[in-house]
């Protein structure tokens, strides 16, 4: 009889957003009647900008003759889109990052869960609490921990992200190997200086670990005197992996396209993880569509950067309603300003503030206690919805406050 992945049995029955769903299917389905607003999910709503739509129909026309017909892309991506990624998201902010550094993937949730597969069960994981649950529950698929009480695994390292210390993680106080960061933060959208990640790639350094950075929502910065990658710190080629995406940007939720650099230099007892990933992705993934690859180029174009400026802003524009609204009702939140997510502190057990809104409200947030110990007593509110969305959930909730 063949053998399961025992790791599999601890943990939590399942994913957080697969729980919500299912908790807002059941509702609905009793409900039938009740419109639901769903701010749960960070999924966008918004249309392609055009520059990528235009792309993604001149592509398929390609596809469809003889001549210009493409078979299997590249493992690492088509150079049309390394290149313009190098330039105008690192080397235009002064990181050294080059186009042969840049693997195109379908996603950085997958790419953050994935990349634990190149390293030793033995490690030692930092995580922040709260965490967006991918980190740690790929970590506990390989067997990296033991099993979970009171909402942690045995074996990993807990950051506490706390009201006392503004959500951002402290230094551990304990020799740690792999640091998973993610800034601007999912779930707290609290954001780091330039200072504080210099003590983080610091830090690093002196104790040979290494950050995988998750800059999934960096598009939303507005505030230049922040970060946008983490090799805008010197030393970070060394120490860092950086994660980004174009679902949060350009609205690739279903598009499916994202990047993850390795830095040639960056080195663990003299083998390179740039090699590692390369052989890892050769065996294991086939690439990025070439429409979809080109769409994502287009991101790059004069017109994609200002259609992309806008989308952004648009749910910005949602987010300072969500935020003004809720600290109109008295609700302390962060976030909301350099990101899409309001981290709201609420009195009580979070998933129950979640059936509070959801029953007498028809809104969907995402209880904080889903992304760990320390969210509990949270809910996040997503502002990726129409305007009209977000503007009729405030009058709902102002009804409940
Ligand atoms: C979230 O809501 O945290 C994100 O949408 C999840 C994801 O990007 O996978």
């Amino acid at each position: 009889m063949p053998k399961l992945n025992s790791h599999y049995g601890k943990l939590q029955a399942s994913y957080l957003f697969a729980e919500i769903a299912k908790r807002v299917e059941e509702y609905s389905t009793q409900n039938p009647e009740k419109s639901i607003i769903r701010l749960g999910i960070g999924d966008v709503t918004e249309p392609l900008p055009a520059a990528c739509v235009e792309a993604l129909k001149e592509a398929a026309d390609e596809l469809s003759k003889r001549e210009t017909f493409k078979g299997y892309p590249s493992y690492e991506g088509y150079a049309f889109l390394r290149n313009p990624i190098a330039q105008q998201d690192f080397q235009d902010l002064g990181a050294e990052v080059y186009a042969d550094e840049i693997f195109v993937s379908d996603g950085a949730k997958s790419d953050t869960a994935n990349i634990q597969e190149i390293f030793a069960e033995d490690n030692r994981i930092a995580v922040p609490d709260p965490v967006y649950p991918v980190y740690v529950d790929s970590n506990v698929m390989a067997g990296r921990t033991g099993l979970a009480e009171s909402g942690r695994y045995e074996g990993l390292v807990y950051l506490e992200c706390t009201p006392e210390n503004n959500y951002l993680p402290e230094l551990p106080q304990e020799k740690v190997d792999l640091i998973y960061l993610c800034f601007p933060n999912n779930p707290t959208g609290a954001h780091i200086s330039r200072e504080k990640l210099t003590e983080w790639v610091n830090y690093a350094l002196a104790e040979n670990a290494i950050i995988f950075y998750d800059a999934a929502y960096v598009a939303f910065i507005r505030d230049e005197s922040m970060p946008k990658s983490i090799y805008e710190i010197p030393g970070a080629r060394k120490c860092a992996i950086e994660f980004r995406s174009f679902s949060k940007n350009a609205g690739f939720t279903g598009t499916r396209c994202a990047y993850t650099v390795i830095p040639k230099e960056l080195q663990v007892g003299g083998k390179s993880l740039h090699q590692m990933w390369f052989r890892r992705q050769a065996t294991k993934f086939n690439g990025v569509s070439y429409p979809v690859q080109k769409a994502a180029a287009a991101v790059y174009s004069e017109a994609g950067q200002a259609q992309v400026k806008t989308l952004t802003d648009f749910y910005l524009g949602n987010a300072r309603i969500v935020r003004e609204s809720l600290n109109g009702f008295g609700l302390k939140c962060t976030g909301g300003d350099n990101s899409p997510y309001i981290w709201v502190q609420v009195n009580g057990a979070s998933w129950d503030f979640f059936d509070k809104l959801l029953h007498n409200a028809g809104v969907v947030c995402t209880p904080g206690a889903g992304f760990g110990k320390c969210g509990e007593g949270h809910i996040r509110i997503s502002a990726f919805n129409s305007r009209a969305n977000v503007l009729k959930a405030m009058e709902r909730l102002q009804k409940v406050f």
